[in-house]
């Protein structure tokens, strides 16, 4: 391989056709003089040969009739079409190795002659990407090498998993939650379909090493809550952003709940309904206050009998600890107040220190969070201590202000042009490396981008897990059969 040109950080590198496979992703040393380059390939193209399409053109004219290899005594026919068939790599300057450090403030190019241009040693990858910490968490391989993030680097951080549907998302999230649990953090788990639940069995039957560590609420379920342990600026927030209540409603409604409170010492959902039957408010108020408490109940979340307290749960839970929140048998409506009475409850306990910080995994985090959570999320609560994992394939439902503060993106496969062109936007490496690595992924491989790869980009082929992960698609000739195996 040779270098042909430099435009901007994009190196254009002659090759041989015959040369190793690369694959998109995979990184160049071009060593000249005991320095080092470092460059990505995120392209292949043909060389421009001059008068290779006069060439291309006789030959095609010529093809019927002459048979080459009789006119060729000197066989330089295969040196020539070696060249005819040059091929360009495209790659970008990820920086300058200097005493096993990547420098990319460092002013050097090699020779274009005498450099060496080779695959890059899966150890030197290895050492590059390294983030700070020693709580290693092995996700995967690039290039044939293993490949560790940190715990540390996730600490604090805000990290999004995106890519298209059954690419392998969620597989990477369990596979981050399960490490994190081992070390010793704190995890919730806001699950959408119900498949965290499979991390304590392991695929052969048997029970995991973390099941003991993993406690799952249902909400509706062994997950119902009071209103005395909700408290009303909780309950003011879910009637205002879950149920759209006006602002002249909810005064009444916190004029309802103190006197209901004065008059029996606690706050119920039965009593809170019988005083606005009762006392004296504006009709329409009424009505609309009364079929939201009606709709509330209906969800079984609130139970006016229930001992629950999310912050006892909490600070019981010894160290590591995975608590998962199946949302899967929830309906739209009742996820959006669990959510909302969750991060509620979870940014007053944070800020009052009465439990330590934790990670929150949330999939799908569109359907069940209002919008100014987002903000809130990535600013205020992390620094509190809710440091957010978002799952999705989605991308444009995420705030582009939220991609440009995440610490770490980890991007599985998306053809669609405007996801890309989003990500590409958003995300804190060139919009071309981006879009012309992504959108040739195959399943189950992610480029990762930020603290956890040292800021050096690099595909990951994620690791299998030897848990049940359930994050198969359930599908109809699958069932069709065991069905029809059941009546044999
Ligand atoms: N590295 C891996 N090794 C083994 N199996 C994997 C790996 N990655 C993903 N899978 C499997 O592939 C399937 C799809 O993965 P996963 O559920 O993580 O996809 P997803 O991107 O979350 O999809 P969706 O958008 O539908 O939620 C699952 O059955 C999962 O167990
Ligand atoms: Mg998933």
């Amino acid at each position: 391989m040779k270098i042909l040109a430099k435009n901007g950080d994009t190196l254009e590198i002659l090759a041989n056709p015959e040369e190793e496979i690369l694959e998109r992703g995979d990184y160049l040393t071009i060593e000249d003089g005991g320095k080092t380059l470092l460059a990505q390939v995120i392209d292949i193209e043909y060389a421009d040969v001059p008068g290779v399409l006069e060439d291309a053109l006789r030959e095609l004219s010529s093809e019927d009739f002459v048979d080459s290899s009789s006119i060729d005594p000197y066989s330089l026919g295969s040196v020539i079409a070696n060249i005819r068939d040059a091929r360009l790599v495209i790659a970008k300057v990820r920086g300058v190795v200097m005493n096993g450090e990547l420098r990319n403030d460092v002013l050097w190019l090699p020779s274009r002659f005498r450099s060496k241009i080779s695959k890059t040693p899966p150890s030197l990858i290895m050492e590059l990407s390294k983030s700070i910490g020693r709580r290693n968490i092995l996700i995967g391989e690039c290039m044939g090498g293993w490949i560790s993030i940190t715990a540390e680097a996730l600490d604090g951080a805000l990290t999004i998993i995106t890519g298209k549907k059954e690419m392998g998302k969620s597989h990477l999230a369990k596979m981050l939650v399960v490490n994190l649990v081992e070390y010793g953090a704190k995890v919730m788990v806001l699950d959408i379909n119900g498949e965290y639940v499979g991390l304590s069995r392991k695929i052969d039957g048997g029970e995991s090493e973390i099941s003991r560590k993993l406690f799952i609420l249902t909400p509706g379920e062994n997950f119902r809550v009071s209103l005395s342990e909700t408290g009303l600026r909780t309950m003011l927030d879910i009637l205002k952003y879950v149920y759209e209540t006006p602002t002249a409603s909810l005064r009444e409604f916190s004029r309802a709940w103190y006197i209901v409170e004065k008059l029996n010492g606690k706050i119920s959902l039965r009593g809170l309904v019988e005083a606005i039957s009762k006392i004296q408010m504006n009709e329409s108020i009424r009505d609309a206050l009364l079929s939201r408490l009606q709709s509330i109940e209906s969800l079984e979340f609130f139970n006016d009998s229930g001992d629950f307290s999310l912050q006892e749960f909490l600070s019981k839970l010894s160290y590591g600890a995975a608590l998962i929140i199946d949302l899967s048998k929830t309906s739209p409506q009742g996820r959006r107040v669990v959510v909302e009475y969750l991060l509620s409850k979870l940014s007053s306990m944070l800020k009052d220190e009465s439990i330590p910080p934790l990670f929150l995994v949330a999939e799908e985090a569109h359907l069940y969070l209002r919008e100014t959570y987002w903000d809130d999320l990535v600013t205020r609560m992390r620094h509190i201590g809710v440091f957010p994992i978002f799952v999705t394939n989605q991308p444009d439902m995420i705030p582009d202000s939220v991609y440009r503060q995440a610490d770490n993106i980890f991007i599985f496969n998306f053809t669609n042009d405007s996801d890309l062109d989003y990500l590409a936007k958003a995300s804190r490496v060139d919009a071309e490396t981006v879009k012309k690595i992504v959108k040739n992924l195959p399943p189950r491989r992610c480029l990762v981008i930020g603290k956890v790869v040292n800021d050096l980009p690099i595909v990951v082929k994620t690791r299998s897990l030897p848990l049940v992960t359930m994050g198969e698609t359930k599908l109809y000739f699958n069932v069709e059969k065991t069905y029809l195996s059941l009546r044999d």
